[in-house]
């Protein structure tokens, strides 16, 4: 078999080992559930107890496999496999043994739907166990009955926080809400599952088995009374985050509630199915999973040499914002971090601030105060280049400073190991340009992070022509270790986020300077559009400074962009952004309030346009931009793109990102409205492909 061992031990105890052939996780592929078919047929009827486990280091099972439900092209198709699956659990549930499941590692989606099929879940206290139902993530809800086994166990409010948002729980978590029902030290899980198994055989040990109804009567009674009351507070709290724009998540909630304290009945099973394949045919559901594929294919970077040395140990130039976050994030996957600037005070300030972000882990027991110690130890900081010769990465993460940058490389450069590998984190400036500074141009890159970097899951990748393959070996060890979603992009201003940023914010500055308010402008492109934030909310967060510089970069190179006559004074008109407590919306009160002193921008009297031609006015120069970027050769492909502003720029994931939205609702739409916006607003409107 290519997935299940089955044993039996001494005791009439079956013992049946997943270890999926050829794969590092375990899937419920359709060739496990063949063989699971075969041994719940030949269960053999003197068994008292079974006993199910991973063989896997650090996985239980990874759900569903996200290729088989992609291929499935039917409905009926779909259905017959949803039936297959229930049929199967149904029949394991009512096999008349003790059934124990040993978790340890990550347990997710179909994998912890399998799970709940057993009488008793035992979890290692490792942190590599991690359980889920992150099935809306993929435009999905659970289809293998957890939407209904789930609430039995932990009750309906447990239940509605976790299927809609598909949070992860540590197994401690999983305890506290019976989704588990014992930890155990990761060490001596299946011994423990064992001596269970051996106790109930024995009749040393009868566990009941725990529903949320004879564990907590009286909270099964209240939250079964009050269920509708409950899904309305759920209802709008997903509203909230989603805004209406996933509808796996409200799917779920109405199937929980609808289903919540009956017995349990194939009618609602079929509901769920039901659900499951109306959401399965959504064009939501296929660009999420389009999504977690692109990703995943993007972090196997392709080389064909061995690493040598991979990367440890790593310096960072400049304790700015950026640097300190890009900081944390190493420390946080634990590389050794030195940290140089020459500013006393920006060291010291670092140090507090990494130490804040660590007690906050600590505080959330996302740590221990010995693995906190660890973290902070692994920083240190010094205003000198002492110990660079043993790097194995540099990172320079200094202001947007084209002549700083050059000096610093200069010095840098020449103190380093021939196999170290030197960055740039530069958003504007030519990676080519710099590397000529650097003694050795052929270890010069551009790795651009995103703020905040510890949260920003995009990381661009420039190459010169100098790098050669063994280059790419310690790069694609360290992105993996990163977790970040890694997209190449060529050697050009702005790469690819940047530049097609910098056309976005500048139409929303224009449309500003038309004369719309900018409440109206952000409440189109995030409440009508997806995006997570308006653009001047955007502009915001990310600072006018930083923006602002950017945008002149841009045009100074080149870039055909145009901006209204007050763009280079903008900050000493309205401030910083969030980070100085006014921008164009002041933060002083909740909810944030336009700043007053917009009044002082220019502007005309706006003429009478639709918020549908707002939202095309900045979106589809966004596209024709892309095209451009395509053209120019820039970027490799239409994916990349996609993923680099879903990743990095927050496009939204459910639109599938700004190439896959555009091939969606046609280019010759697009194509269209675009000639008829240039007729109107000039040559930046001009289409760069044809449709
Ligand atoms: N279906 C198909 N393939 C999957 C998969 C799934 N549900 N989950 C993981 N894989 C594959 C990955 O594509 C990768 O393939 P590769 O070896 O060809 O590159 C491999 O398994 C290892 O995954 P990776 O993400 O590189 O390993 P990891 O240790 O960093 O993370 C998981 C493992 C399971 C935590 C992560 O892959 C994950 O979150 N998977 C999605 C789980 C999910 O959403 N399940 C619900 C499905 S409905």
């Amino acid at each position: 078999m290519k997935n299940l061992t089955f044993s039996k031990k001494e005791g009439n105890i079956g013992w049946l080992e997943w270890n999926q052939a050829n794969s590092p996780v375990n899937l419920l592929s359709f060739s496990f559930m063949e063989e699971l078919e075969e041994i719940i047929k030949n269960t053999d009827p003197s068994l008292k107890a079974l006993v199910f486990i991973s063989k896997k280091q650090n996985h239980f099972c990874a759900g569903a496999d996200i290729n088989d439900i992609q291929k499935i092209k039917s409905k009926k198709e779909l259905k017959n496999i949803l039936d297959k699956v229930h049929d199967l659990f149904d029949r394991f549930e009512k096999l008349d043994l003790f059934k124990i499941v040993a978790i340890e590692g990550s347990c997710l989606g179909g994998g912890l739907e399998w799970a709940l099929c057993f009488d008793w879940r035992l979890a290692g206290d490792s942190p590599s166990t991690r359980l889920a139902l992150p099935e809306t993530r993929l435009g999905l809800i659970p289809g293998f009955g957890g939407c209904l086994r789930l609430p039995r166990l932990t009750g309906l409010k447990n239940s509605l926080s976790l299927i809609p948002s598909g949070k992860t729980l540590s197994s401690r978590q999983a305890l506290q809400i019976n989704l588990v029902d014992e930890r155990v030290p990761s060490l001596v899980l299946e011994k423990r599952a064992l001596e269970l198994a051996q106790n109930i055989v024995t009749k040393r040990e009868q566990p009941l088995k725990k529903t949320f109804k004879n564990q907590k009567a009286f909270s099964f009674f209240i939250e079964k009374t009050f269920k509708h009351l409950i899904g309305f507070y759920a209802k709008n709290q997903i509203l909230k985050k989603t805004k209406g724009f996933y509808p796996a998540p409200l799917k779920a909630l109405e199937l929980i509630q609808k289903t919540y304290g009956k017995k349990q009945d194939k009618k609602d099973f079929n509901k769920e199915k039901s659900a499951f394949c109306e959401l399965h045919e959504s064009s939501v559901s296929q660009n999420l999973i389009r999504i977690f594929q692109m990703t995943k294919q993007a972090q196997k970077i392709k080389t064909n040499s061995q690493i040598k040395k991979p990367i440890e140990r790593i310096g960072i130039l400049g304790a700015g914002v950026m640097g300190r976050s890009i900081a944390w994030l190493l420390l946080d996957k634990a590389f050794s971090v030195r940290l140089v600037d020459t500013k006393e005070e920006s060291l010291v300030n670092t140090l507090k601030w990494v130490k804040q972000m660590g007690e906050k882990q600590l505080a959330k027991k996302q740590i221990n105060s010995y693995e906190f110690k660890r973290k902070i130890n692994r920083l240190s900081v010094s205003p000198h280049l002492w110990g660079f010769s043993n790097m194995d990465l540099v990172i320079e993460a200094l202001p947007e400073n084209k002549q700083l940058k050059e000096n610093v490389i200069r010095e840098v450069s020449k103190k380093l190991s021939p196999h170290c590998l030197f960055a740039s984190n530069t958003s504007s400036l030519s990676i080519k340009e710099l590397s000529q500074h650097s003694s050795s141009p052929e270890n010069f890159f551009g790795l651009h992070f995103f703020n905040p970097a510890h949260k920003m899951p995009l990381l661009e990748i420039i190459l010169t022509d100098q790098q050669k393959d063994l280059f790419l070996a310690p790069l694609s060890h360290f992105v993996k270790k990163l977790g970040k979603v890694p997209v190449f992009a060529k050697d050009s201003p702005g790469f690819i986020v940047n530049r097609l940023l910098a056309v976005y914010l500048t139409e929303a500055l224009l449309l500003y300077e038309e004369g719309f308010d900018i409440e109206r402008l952000d409440d189109c492109y995030s409440k009508q559009f997806g995006f997570p934030m308006g653009p001047f909310q955007l502009m915001d967060k990310i600072g006018l400074d930083i923006c602002t510089s950017f945008i002149h970069q841009l045009k100074s190179s080149g870039l055909n962009f145009k901006v209204p006559s007050w763009t280079p004074e903008l900050t000493q008109t309205l401030g910083l952004g969030e980070k100085s407590g006014q921008g164009f919306y002041n933060y002083k009160g909740t909810p944030p309030r336009q700043n007053e002193k917009l009044k002082q921008l220019k502007r005309k009297s706006p003429l009478d346009i639709s918020d549908e031609v707002i939202i095309q006015r900045g979106i589809y120069r966004m596209i024709n931009e892309a095209f451009l970027l395509l053209k120019e050769e820039k970027v490799q492909s239409e994916e990349d793109i996609d993923l680099a502003l879903v990743m990095g720029l927050g496009f939204p994931p459910f639109l599938g990102g700004p190439m896959k939205y555009a091939r969606d609702i046609g280019l010759s739409h697009i194509k269209n409205s675009l000639e008829k916006l240039s007729h109107q607003y000039g040559e930046r409107f001009k289409t760069h492909f044809s449709a």
